[in-house]
């Protein structure tokens, strides 16, 4: 811009040649105003010698800026006959000098004179403008850099972008997967529990409502699991029992067609339910008469009076068991059948019906009688021989003192009938006891104390046996039962005699009676402390004629037996402690 002022001033004063000192105050008026016109610091114009022609300054700037050595640049435009602009710093700025020549208009190509354009810049200008400048640097460098900066923050969006979009496509699918995945196995899973197999559990990890639902489905496989194990094992051991009961059923089964004994079973409702083959056999009668008829009526039909009074004496007493002898009339043919009859019941106590158990003792009670009757006979022929010996041998004895007309025939006489009185005597009260045995009355019963009995003989015992100590323990709760008096009496004594005689008439001898309530029946005991029974000879001791002692019968105990027997009851003997033997015996009540 200095220079552009400069070389406009330069052309007007050559114009105008202004420069000829004819027209200086022209000059000096002209530069003021120029100086004003283009607003630079100053104007100078010099001649061609160097002379100061003008100098048009601003007064506003500092003073000393303008004052700059100025006659270097101006002869170098002379030298030059060029352009030359020079930069000076001050103080407080910096001067910028433009010197152009003015060409003259009379010589060519000579210099009439040089103008100097001084621009001031102060120095806060001159920051501004290196700010400006450096500014302006930075810009261009900026807008070179332009299309680069464009491309890579292009470049930078589309990576973002494609980033973004992959993340948002890979969170998606992380999110799906979180979803879907589970959801997957799930719907495996139930496949799997809707094909049986019910071990099966979700593994996929899941938080949310996916991850409750997992875990239901995980519990409810597992519940079911194990309901399902409970409901086989349950099963297994249902069958096993299963197994069990009918193994158990046909060995029963088995058990009841091959045993020897008759067994008849009756239900609750009176109706027959087992005959099994025995039964067949003893009554000669086929089962399918029997099964599934009602007892009274199959009883009536064919005669079966011991079954029918077994049935209802059971049904009456409301007992558990019963033991019953009877005859019954089998084809024309009568047998002896033993009955033992028993109540059923269930674990829980539940009446379930009766079972009949019953034997033919025809043979067997023939054996026996023929047997008894041998062994009778023998101890008869003995028991008779023993007193015919000396029966003998008395009246010899008499008859050879008669014959001899002895003179101690008198005396002889005397010891020889007395002899004779003495064992016919014995052979009368043998012949006695044995004719009791054989007619043995049949009971006549009566309801009353069987308590009166016992003391009745205690009493007796008391005053004949001073040396046997009584221990008497009698059950009052005991009710009157049905016995025959005498019979019971003879029960007693022969029950004494024997644990007197087994003691040597000197002894504690214990009598006691106790109510079995629950198998209503009165049971008595006698004990002693004599030697006690061995046990070869418990076995026997009840059979008639079987005697350990010189003088015995051997029948003591075989009629009690026959009167218990008679009685409904049972006798049995065993071993007392710490001495002596024990007979115990039951009646019903
Ligand atoms: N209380 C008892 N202690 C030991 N032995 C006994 C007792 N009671 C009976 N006996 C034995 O039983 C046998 C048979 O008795 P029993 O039939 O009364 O006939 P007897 O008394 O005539 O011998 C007796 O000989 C005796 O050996
Ligand atoms: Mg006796």
């Amino acid at each position: 811009m200095t220079v552009n002022s400069a070389r406009a001033i330069s052309q007007e004063l050559f114009r105008e040649d202004l420069l000829t000192p004819v027209q200086r105050d022209l000059l000096i008026a002209a530069m003021a105003r120029k100086r004003m016109e283009y607003g630079v610091a100053g104007i100078e114009v010099f001649s061609n010698k160097m002379e100061t022609l003008t100098k048009a300054l601003d007064s506003d700037i500092p003073s000393g800026v303008l004052d700059l050595p100025i006659s270097q640049l101006v002869l170098q435009v002379i030298n030059g006959k060029q352009e030359f602009t020079s930069v000076q710093e001050a103080q407080t700025g910096r001067l910028v000098r433009a010197a152009i020549p003015v060409a003259s208009g009379s010589r060519r190509g000579e210099l009439e004179g040089v103008v100097v354009v001084e621009t001031y810049v102060p120095e806060s200008l001159l920051t501004k403008m290196e700010g400006i400048g450096r500014q302006y640097t930075a810009y261009k460098q900026i807008k070179a850099m332009k299309n680069p900066i464009k491309a890579g923050a292009y470049l930078f969006v589309a990576v973002v972008a494609v980033l973004i979009l992959f993340s948002a496509t890979w969170f998606g699918f992380y999110v799906a997967r979180g979803i879907t995945v589970p959801i997957q196995r799930l719907a495996e899973a139930t496949e799997a529990v809707a094909q049986g197999d019910l071990s099966v559990q979700v593994d996929a990890r899941a938080t949310d409502e996916i991850g409750t639902l997992i875990e239901s489905f995980n519990r409810m496989t597992q519940d079911l699991q194990g309901s399902k194990s409970k409901l086989e094992e349950a099963n297994l051991t249902l069958r096993n029992t299963n197994v069990e009961l009918d193994r158990r059923r046909a060995y029963i089964e088995t058990v009841v067609d091959t045993i020897a004994a008759g067994l008849l079973s009756i239900d609750r409702s009176g109706m027959i339910t087992t005959f099994n083959p025995s039964a067949e056999r003893i009554l000669g009668l086929a089962a399918d008469r029997f099964k599934g008829r009602l007892a009274n009526e199959a009883f009536k039909e064919f005669g079966l009076d011991s079954f029918q009074t077994a049935y209802d004496r059971m049904l009456a007493d409301e007992r558990d068991d019963l033991d019953l002898e009877g005859q019954l009339d089998i084809q024309g043919k009568l047998i002896t059948i033993g009955l033992k009859g028993s109540r059923m019941r269930d674990e829980a106590n539940k009446d379930l019906g009766f079972v009949l158990v019953f034997e033919d003792l025809t043979e067997l009670i023939k054996a026996q009688k023929v047997a008894a009757w041998q062994e009778v006979a023998k101890r008869v022929a003995h028991e008779i021989k023993n007193p015919l010996t000396p029966i003998q041998l008395s009246a010899q004895r008499l008859r050879k003192k008669f014959f001899e007309k002895s003179p101690d025939l008198d005396r002889v006489f005397d010891d020889a009938t007395n002899v004779i009185i003495n064992e016919v005597g014995s052979l009368k009260q043998m012949l006695d006891e044995f004719s009791k045995f054989a007619r043995l009355p049949v009971p006549q019963m009566t309801r009353q104390s069987l308590h009166d009995v016992v003391r009745e003989v205690i009493t007796l015992y008391r005053e004949a046996q001073k040396d046997i100590e009584l221990i008497v323990e009698l059950d009052e709760d005991l009710p009157a039962i049905n016995f025959d008096r005498e019979q019971l009496r003879r029960v007693f004594v022969n029950l004494f005699d024997n644990a007197v005689q087994a003691m040597n008439q000197k002894g504690r001898l214990w009598v006691g009676t106790k109510y079995d309530t629950k198998r209503r029946r009165a049971v008595v005991a006698v004990a002693d402390e004599g030697p006690g029974i061995t046990p070869e000879d418990q076995e026997r001791l009840f059979v008639p004629y079987f005697t350990r002692k010189k003088t015995g019968t051997g029948l003591g105990l075989a009629i009690v037996r026959r009167i218990i027997t008679d009685h409904d009851g049972q006798i049995q003997v065993g071993n007392h402690h710490p001495k002596g033997a024990v007979f115990t015996f039951d009646l019903p009540v």
